[in-house]
């Protein structure tokens, strides 16, 4: 059954204008939306600064150029043209007051919430008091919760004043086109869809690599951690993309409801499975506190309990200082039998299909060819360079910004797929392993690799042109 044409939003409201977020990813996404013609809409800004609309408009056109955006005149004053602040506390009855002042006259508000996790539910109750919240949506950011019992008291508060309808959880790897890629490939080419079980698939990697470290996070990192920081949304929203069946319809019901499914099926974490792991060089990072235990690198092992899924092992690692900078997906085939019609009978290696996720968004096919000596076997790799083929696809912001204006709720995730993703990793929450120390630079501690054992062991990620490792 079809969803009925989801409203536009009249007005677009972004709690947390002067932060961090809004500087490095949100005016550059309305900046775009806006030179696509895409924004239709006025834009308030909320935050505790006292700040004239003017220094907002400056405040943006800074923003846009430290990130490196060629801004037009043109388009940036029509974006300023939209923008107006109202500043004020958000524990503070007033601020709403005169927000509703600001809003009078606009209808359906898109709120959006870019501000600390422990302000979520105040500021929506503040909303709620202020009667703002009828046809309103309410955007917000990651991280949801910090453990099921904290997401599932977070839900709760957010549904004494929301519909679930209303609320939109925002996590950006959704709107990264590879990552949407996915499903995509697998359910509209009939080359992959038979393949793409038990029966076929020997193992899955996923892998997050981030070549860099914590920065100047360290107050915000410390409290996260990996698992927390990007496993429990964005690999877990990847990995339930690989593996879930295909939506029954259109709009964003059916596909949440798959992909509640495939999270349902995932046994709970066994932390005797999982290694955690941290860089030397941390514990010194501004913010972090000495003797810190938090992981900055994590590889646990899950299993999808279903008939397409059973005994297939889906491995995911995640760390930051790390040899490389990689995102990617790693279907490992079954290997063929060893090829005894050959002079020299051989052990054959398994085909493997990569979605690379980032840097430089890709499909590689790995597959095994006859050298032309006749004798020997070759690696040969069949590429597919999404951008070169397929075109520059929109920011991740701009994309679920957009979709979130014109009411499209699909690359947004939904109560009982963000409790699932926390009831899967609740006992590795519960009883981490002590992190172990890894090299800056190194691909992690070495005891991840047992993890592994009986299975093909990691591969070393396919990596862009300038910084090949595999090729
Ligand atoms: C964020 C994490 O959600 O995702 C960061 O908080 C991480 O620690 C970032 O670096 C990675 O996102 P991207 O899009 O840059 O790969």
């Amino acid at each position: 059954m079809s969803e009925p044409t989801p409203p536009v939003a009249g007005v677009l409201v972004i709690f947390g204008i002067t932060g961090d977020l809004a500087r490095k990813m949100t005016f550059r996404a309305l900046y775009r939306l806006e030179a696509a013609g895409r924004l239709d809409c006025p834009i308030i800004g909320v935050a505790k600064e006292r700040l004239s609309d003017d220094h907002l408009r400056g405040a943006a056109r800074a923003a846009l150029e430290a990130t490196g955006e060629p801004v037009k005149d043109e388009i940036f004053d029509r974006l300023a043209g939209r923008l107006s602040y109202v500043h004020g506390d958000f524990a503070d009855p007033a601020t709403y007051k005169v927000l509703a002042k600001a809003l009078e006259g606009c209808a359906r508000p898109l709120f959006y919430l870019e501000i600390p996790p422990a302000l979520f539910a105040p500021v929506v109750a503040g909303l709620g008091q202020a009667d703002l919240v009828e046809g309103a949506t309410v955007m917000i950011e990651k991280p949801f919760g910090h453990d099921l019992p904290s997401a599932r008291a977070l839900n709760d508060e957010l549904h004494q004043v929301l519909g679930e309808d209303q609320v939109l959880r925002i996590d950006h790897f959704l709107g990264k086109q590879p990552v949407l890629d996915i499903s995509f490939l697998r359910f509209a080419n009939a080359l992959l869809e038979p393949v793409w079980n038990r029966d076929h698939v020997a193992a899955v990697q996923i892998t997050m690599a981030e070549d860099f470290g914590v920065e100047d996070r360290g107050a915000f990192y410390d409290p996260v951690g990996a698992l927390r920081d990007v496993v429990q949304n964005h690999l877990l929203q990847v990995l339930a993309l690989v593996t879930m069946e295909a939506p029954v319809g259109p709009g964003h019901r059916a596909l949440w409801d798959r992909k509640a499914d495939v999270f349902q099926a995932m046994a709970d974490v066994d932390p005797t499975r999982c290694v955690r792991g941290q860089y030397t060089g941390y514990s010194k990072v501004h913010g972090v506190p000495t003797g810190s235990k938090t992981e900055t690198y994590v590889a646990l092992r899950l299993e999808v309990q279903s008939w397409r899924w059973a005994g297939v092992p889906f491995f995911i690692r995640a760390g930051k200082a790390l040899a490389a900078r990689a995102t990617e997906v790693r279907v490992i085939f079954r290997r063929p039998p060893r090829l005894s019609f050959l002079d020299e009978p051989r052990d054959t290696k398994a085909n493997q299909l990569i979605i690379r996720i980032d840097p430089d968004p890709g499909l590689r096919l790995a597959m095994l060819s006859k050298g032309a000596d006749g004798r020997a076997s070759r690696d040969v790799q069949m590429d597919l360079p999404f951008a070169a083929e397929l075109g520059r696809p929109p920011e991740p912001y701009e994309r679920l910004l957009h979709d979130a204006l014109i009411g499209d709720h699909s690359l947004f995730t939904r109560e009982d797929v963000v409790e699932e993703t926390w009831r899967v990793l609740q006992p590795l929450v519960d009883h981490p392993p002590a992190p172990l120390p890894y090299r800056s630079g190194s691909w992690g501690p070495r005891e991840a690799d047992e993890l592994l054992r009986g299975h093909p062991p990691w591969q070393l990620p396919w990596l862009p042109d300038a910084k090949r490792a595999e090729d």
